[in-house]
């Protein structure tokens, strides 16, 4: 191991240049202009897989590429059996109880635990969200700049430089011939940011290949840099556009404003309607499925590192706002939202227009808790919106991507043995922590390969994810490869 941590040591520079060539890929899968760079950007991750010396593939999917890559001289795929109806059921790796894991029927395909490897799979994405708006960057997004023991650019920390820190990790071990404890297959994609429905059906298709004992992914967060952490839920997701159609074109608002309703105003009339002055959506029956916070989780969440005054200034908002009842750690990681992402009607130039615009569409995100379901809430969206629709306006209601919540204990051996390596890599103890986030593809990887995810965030709360000035801290990029390699033993151990 201290062959490990000495090459990660003497390596960083080297690390921080190769971080600098992947973020320089304008991989943004929002936009359909960027497929190219996507494709390119897929590219770089299979040639650096390579050069470290592990089995890659590019998969091509219905969208962007999947990067496949393993540590050398895996055993063939076993865990998976079949049932008749043609279901996967996957046979215990681990000795483990594994309560969510369908179990088999039949050991028949089962090696004798004294030849059985553990195997994970890393997950990660290569893909970014859009940079807009430009002219808030310091720097161009896709021009990396190191200033202050960070690196600016757009991916930086979501989620290039995370997935790169388990990269290294691997590496350290392959290039100074330590023996790795398990099998380890990393699983790149590009269409995180907007729902991950390419790696689903790859998933599925692959099941037997990625059977594996936990799924190990840094996409998540950190309270501060004292403070790493083991997230153990995250929030889902449920997206979709309303848009509503007035005149056949825009009109002169002199010559026709006051005798037609202004679709701007009667979607913003309707969007106020959907959450009420305490902060609380106000959508029949959204709350319904709300698996309510026990006095023990909320006492936990009360003990986590956070301070409401830095908090305020870090969002840089005059006061905080949040549903009634509930502490903002509370609102923003356990709590469900309805959110405009954006709103887009008339003339948007320079100067003034004086139109009656022809259409208004806004860009919505719910976020969901335990046991809410995106299908589900989308149709009480629907229900709720046609019955607020004016009959002067026509409505359309499409809906986006979806992912649903996901919640796992943090007290499972798997999340002690991360803890340990959280606390061996930074030095400092680790906290327990739900997220507000999503990662769409976390509970496919449960329901297809029946593995739970170990969610170990490097980002800090400036990191400006999604936001202009993106970073990623340097020394949670070192940090975070200390704690790969570490990890590696503690599961392995298990
Ligand atoms: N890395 C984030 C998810 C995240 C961020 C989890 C912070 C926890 C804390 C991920 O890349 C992301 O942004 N996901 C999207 C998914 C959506 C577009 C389906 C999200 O949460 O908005
Ligand atoms: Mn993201």
């Amino acid at each position: 191991m201290q062959a490990v941590i000495d090459y990660l040591k003497q390596n960083q520079s080297r690390f921080v240049d190769q971080l600098c060539e992947y973020v320089r890929f304008p991989s943004v899968s929002a936009q359909p202009q960027h497929r190219k760079d996507l494709q390119a950007c897929a590219q770089w991750v299979v040639n650096h897989c390579q050069g470290i010396g592990l089995e890659t593939r590019l998969c091509a999917t219905q969208g962007n590429p999947v990067v496949v890559a393993k540590t050398p001289h895996q055993a063939g795929p076993w865990s998976v059996e079949r049932r008749s109806v043609g279901r996967p059921t996957i046979a215990p790796r681990s000795t483990l109880p594994r309560s969510h894991a369908p179990r088999s029927q039949s050991s028949a395909l089962r090696p004798p635990p004294s030849t059985r490897r553990p195997h994970f799979v890393v997950y990660g994405h290569y893909d970014v969200q859009p940079p807009e708006p430009f002219e808030l960057w310091k720097s161009p997004p896709f021009e990396p700049r190191i200033e202050g023991g960070a690196l600016f650019a757009r991916g930086a920390c979501d989620n290039k430089g995370q997935n790169l820190a388990h990269f290294k990790a691997v590496e350290a071990y392959l290039n100074t011939g330590t023996a790795l404890p398990c099998d380890i297959t990393f699983v790149i994609e590009g269409e995180e940011e907007v729902g991950s429905s390419s790696l689903a059906t790859f998933l599925h298709e692959h099941r037997d290949e990625l059977a594996c004992d936990a799924i190990v992914i840094s996409d998540t967060g950190m309270p501060d840099a004292r403070h790493p952490a083991l997230t153990y839920a995250l929030r889902g997701i449920a997206a979709f556009e309303i848009k509503l159609h007035g005149p056949a074109r825009d009109l002169h608002s002199g010559i026709f404003g006051g005798t037609v309703d202004n679709p701007a105003l009667a979607l913003c009339q309707l969007l106020a309607k959907l959450r009420d002055k305490h902060g609380r959506v106000a959508i029949p029956g959204f709350y319904d499925d709300v698996q309510p916070l026990s006095a023990y989780e909320r006492k936990q969440m009360a003990r986590l590192p956070f301070n409401s005054r830095d908090y305020q200034k870090l969002v840089g908002v005059p006061r905080l706002f949040g549903e009634r009842g509930f502490t903002p750690v509370e609102q923003r990681s356990a709590r469900p939202t309805l959110e405009i992402n954006g709103l887009t009607s008339g003339y948007q130039g320079e100067g003034s227009k004086t139109i009656v615009p022809a259409w208004a569409r806004a860009k919505v995100t719910t976020r969901l808790v335990p046991n809410q379901r995106p299908a589900r809430i989308i149709n009480l969206v629907r229900k709720h919106l046609k019955k607020l629709c004016p009959p002067t306006v026509r409505m359309e209601i499409e809906a986006g991507h979806g992912a649903e919540p996901y919640l796992v204990s943090p007290a499972s051996p798997q999340a002690r043995a991360a803890l340990r390596a959280l606390e061996a890599a930074f030095g400092c103890e680790p906290v327990l922590m739900r997220e507000g986030g999503s990662i769409p593809i976390v509970n496919v990887f449960k329901k297809s390969l029946g593995a739970d995810a170990l969610l170990l965030g490097l980002a800090l709360p400036d990191d400006n994810a999604h936001s202009p000035n993106e970073k990623f801290d340097l020394g949670c990029f070192a940090k975070g490869q200390l704690m790969s390699a570490h990890l590696w033993q503690e599961l392995a151990r298990l």
